[in-house]
């Protein structure tokens, strides 16, 4: 029955504590890709599971048609809690973001991916400490921390409300598969898109190849 009822947030320094009902991450995880959102929606609340509803279904829609296959991935969000935009201040929203955090690295750490992709602005905040989602996306970031690329994209509700927007998420996953076929390595370092600040070396980008080489799946 407790666990019908879905866990609630045990974090006494986070706004949500008491209140916010966890809804556990879900997926594959051996994942090589992590689909990162924000936080879960009223319908993952009900479900206590992450991207079931409306945008959930957008994202399964756009990964299907790029050619990466919905089940390969591990499912997370920022905050395991749902977070109520129009009734919390940034201050808050910050909070409970960081309150979370211990926990997203955690799961990071144990998926190990080879990326993730980094559904607006709350996913790239939590993940990278910066900012700026519409600058961001469709540019790869290499992650010290989690030793692994992100590849910053609009949050699909975002692209429900603006649909004029989907090309650029469908862009941004077909950099993903693209990634993928090329070794894990992102394919258009040519490409002026690639944030070559965020690239602090040569050598993390052969680490991440050599990952690849030296560890095979099978
Ligand atoms: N939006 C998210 O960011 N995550 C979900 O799980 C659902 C909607």
């Amino acid at each position: 029955m407790v666990e019908k009822m879905g866990k609630k947030c045990r974090i006494s320094e986070c706004p949500l504590f008491l209140n916010g009902k966890e809804v556990p991450y879900s997926g594959n995880t051996s994942a090589d890709v992590i689909w990162f959102g924000e936080s879960p929606g009223v319908t993952e609340e009900k479900e206590r599971k992450p991207f079931v509803g409306d945008a959930g279904v957008l994202s399964k829609r756009v990964c299907r048609k790029a050619g990466l296959p919905w089940k390969s991935l591990f499912i997370m969000n920022s905050a395991r809690c749902r977070i109520d935009k129009s009734n919390m201040t940034d201050r808050e929203i910050g909070a409970v973001l960081e309150c979370c955090r211990k926990k997203v690295v955690r799961a990071i750490r144990a998926v190990r991916p080879k990326c993730i992709v980094a559904c607006g602005d709350f996913a790239l905040r939590q993940l990278t400490r910066q900012k700026g989602i519409t600058k961001a996306r469709g540019k790869w970031i290499w992650s010290d921390e989690f030793n692994c690329w992100i590849m910053p994209t609009f949050h699909p509700a975002y692209i429900l409300r603006n649909k004029g927007l989907l090309p650029v998420l469908r862009q941004d996953v077909k950099a993903v598969v693209a990634f993928i076929k090329n070794g894990y390595a992102p394919a258009d370092m040519e490409d002026e898109n690639v944030r070559y600040e965020e690239v602090q070396s040569i050598r993390k980008i052969l680490a991440v190849s050599y990952t690849h080489l030296t560890l095979p799946t099978n």
